[in-house]
This record gives structure tokens, C-alpha cells and sequence, in this order.
């Protein structure tokens, strides 16, 4: 499953509908000068601008205070120009991320990491889903992976992928199984998968042996090896798999995808061309 080639077509639709919007922007919040988060970023950018979406860098010394970066927040909540905020995680030690991240209007949150928006989603209303996940259904849809009535199992269960992702598939009529650190017989719950999404953050969690002859498996996973980035899944599985992601190239290029198509859904919020839940 080529993730680079399906974000692309993503941008262009995005960079097609943002015209009929009038303008969309989004604000970036970066506190500190952590040299990923920094990359992070500036992709994020890129993207927005071949997109056409106005992008809004704050980017704030480490010391900054919880209170100035609150402040900051309500300020871009207020502000009609900002379609979508998204803080940077992790923020720096003194600051409480979860208070930081509540603070975002939920019409706003991009992310999907507000607590209503993980609600929204549990109560099968969804208004903003975290990106990779997102990125990992669209994957699904573009090949055409049946989902409805099948086994699927999720390793990991964080709460930006392994729990979101299992919330949408069980949405599609999939049977999930959410595995993790304490899963009893791991292969056992892998060798009845028919999908198979693995986000944990360990290389070769996943064997070739594990794996289900002909399933659908995403790879989540970005580990860094000697050889470069790799997943958690042995590239060999591809030889037992129907379909699978690589690393790279599979899901991370979908995140940002879907970062801006998210932004995209707040500016129909935002000129109720769309209905927010309970508004
Ligand atoms: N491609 C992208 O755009 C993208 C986006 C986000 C994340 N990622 C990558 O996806 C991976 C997961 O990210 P995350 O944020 O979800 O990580 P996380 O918060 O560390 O969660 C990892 C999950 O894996 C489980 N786990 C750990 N060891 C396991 C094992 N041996 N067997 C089964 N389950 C195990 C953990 O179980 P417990 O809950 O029991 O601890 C936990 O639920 C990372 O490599 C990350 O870099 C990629």
C-alpha cells in the first residue's frame, strides 16, 4: 500500500477545496527547540503552503510559562483567521500538556487529541480523529481491504493510534482486538487477523510466520535501526500478506495528509457548512 502516493492525491483534492473555503488557516504552537519537533514543523508548513493553507508559526522559548502559553491558546481560539491549532507534543517538563491540550477549542482541534473529540468519536459522533489513524482507514478504503465482518486485531492501544484506530475499524463493522505489553499469546491473536494494524515502536514485533497468508497489514511502527527507519513488522512478511505498508513510504506520509484535511473540516465548522456536534 503506497501511502506517499495516496497523501499525495489527499493534498491535491485538500489544495482543490481550500479556494472554495475562501481562506483556511492553521497555527502551529512550538515551545523549545527540540530538532524533531522542529522538522515536524516545518513539514507541517510545507504542506499547508502547497495546499494554500495559510500556516501561522508561534514558536516560544522553552521557558515559557504554562500561564503565557494558555494565554496564547485562548487568543488563537478567539481568532476568526485560525482555522485549526496544533500544539507540538512534547511540551517542555514545567508545562501540564494535558491542561495545555483541554485548552484548545474542541472546533478547533485538528489534533483530535481534546477530550471531546476522543468522546465524539467513542460515542460514534465523530468531529476531529488524530491523524495517523485517519491515515490508516484511508489507506484501508483506497485498497479496497473489506473490513465489515472480519478480524481485526490492533497492537498497541496509545491514545493518538492503537485506541483510535480500533474505535473507526469497529465503526467499519470490523470484530477488533486490541493487543498490548501484556497480551498472552501475541501470535496466536496476529495468525487470526485478517487485518492487522501494528503500532507499538518495536521492530519485529511482528514475524513472517505471525502473520495470516493473504491479510491486510498496516505498519505503524517508526523505528530507528542501523540500516535506517524501519517498522514494527519483518519487511519479509510482505512475501505471506495480501497488502501491506512499507516503512517508510506506507503510513507516515498519510499523517500529515491528514492533518490537512482535518483542517479543512474545521473551516466547514467554522462556516457551517457543516454541523458541529451539540452546537
Ligand atoms: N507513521 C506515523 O505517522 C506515526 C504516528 C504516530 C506514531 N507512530 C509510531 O507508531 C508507534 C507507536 O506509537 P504510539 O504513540 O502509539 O506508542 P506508545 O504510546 O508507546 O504505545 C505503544 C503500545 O504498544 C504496546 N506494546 C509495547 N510493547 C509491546 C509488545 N511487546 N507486544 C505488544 N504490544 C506492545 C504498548 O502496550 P502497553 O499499553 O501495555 O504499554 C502500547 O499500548 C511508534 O513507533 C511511533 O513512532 C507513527
Amino acid at each position: 500500500m503506497d501511502g506517499a502516493a495516496l497523501a499525495a492525491k489527499i493534498r491535491a483534492e485538500v489544495a482543490t477545496e481550500v479556494p472554495q473555503l475562501g481562506s483556511v488557516g492553521l497555527a502551529t504552537v512550538l515551545v523549545g527547540d527540540d530538532p524533531a519537533s522542529e522538522i515536524y514543523i516545518r513539514r507541517k508548513h510545507e504542506a499547508c503552503r502547497e495546499a494554500g493553507i495559510e500556516a501561522y508559526d508561534h514558536h516560544l522559548p522553552a521557558e515559557t510559562s504554562e500561564d503565557d502559553l494558555l494565554r496564547l491558546v485562548a487568543e488563537l481560539n478567539a481568532d476568526d483567521s485560525v482555522d485549526g491549532i496544533l500544539v507540538q507534543l512534547p511540551l517542555p517538563d514545567h508545562i501540564d500538556e494535558g491542561r495545555v491540550l483541554r485548552a484548545v477549542s474542541p472546533r478547533k482541534d485538528v489534533d483530535g487529541f481534546h477530550p471531546a473529540s476522543a468522546g465524539q468519536l467513542y460515542l460514534d459522533e465523530p468531529t476531529f480523529v488524530p491523524a495517523t489513524p485517519l491515515g490508516i482507514m484511508a489507506l484501508l478504503e483506497e485498497y479496497r481491504v473489506p473490513l465489515e465482518g472480519k478480524r481485526a486485531v490492533v497492537i498497541g492501544r496509545s491514545t493518538i493510534v492503537g485506541k483510535p484506530a480500533a474505535l473507526l475499524l469497529l465503526r467499519a463493522n470490523a470484530t477488533v482486538t486490541v493487543c498490548h505489553s501484556r497480551t498472552a499469546d501475541l501470535a496466536e491473536h496476529v495468525g487470526r487477523a485478517d487485518v492487522l494494524v501494528a503500532a507499538v515502536g518495536k521492530a519485529g514485533v511482528v514475524t513472517k510466520d505471525m502473520v495470516r497468508p493473504g491479510s491486510a497489514v498496516i505498519d505503524v511502527g517508526m523505528n530507528r535501526a542501523e540500516a535506517g527507519l524501519c517498522g514494527d513488522v519483518d519487511p519479509d512478511a510482505a512475501e505471506v500478506a495480501g497488502v501491506i505498508t512499507p516503512v517508510p513510504g506506507g503510513v507516515g506520509p498519510m499523517t500529515i495528509a491528514m492533518l490537512l484535511r482535518n483542517t479543512v473540516k474545521a473551516a466547514n465548522y467554522r462556516l457551517g457548512r457543516l454541523a458541529f456536534p451539540g452546537a
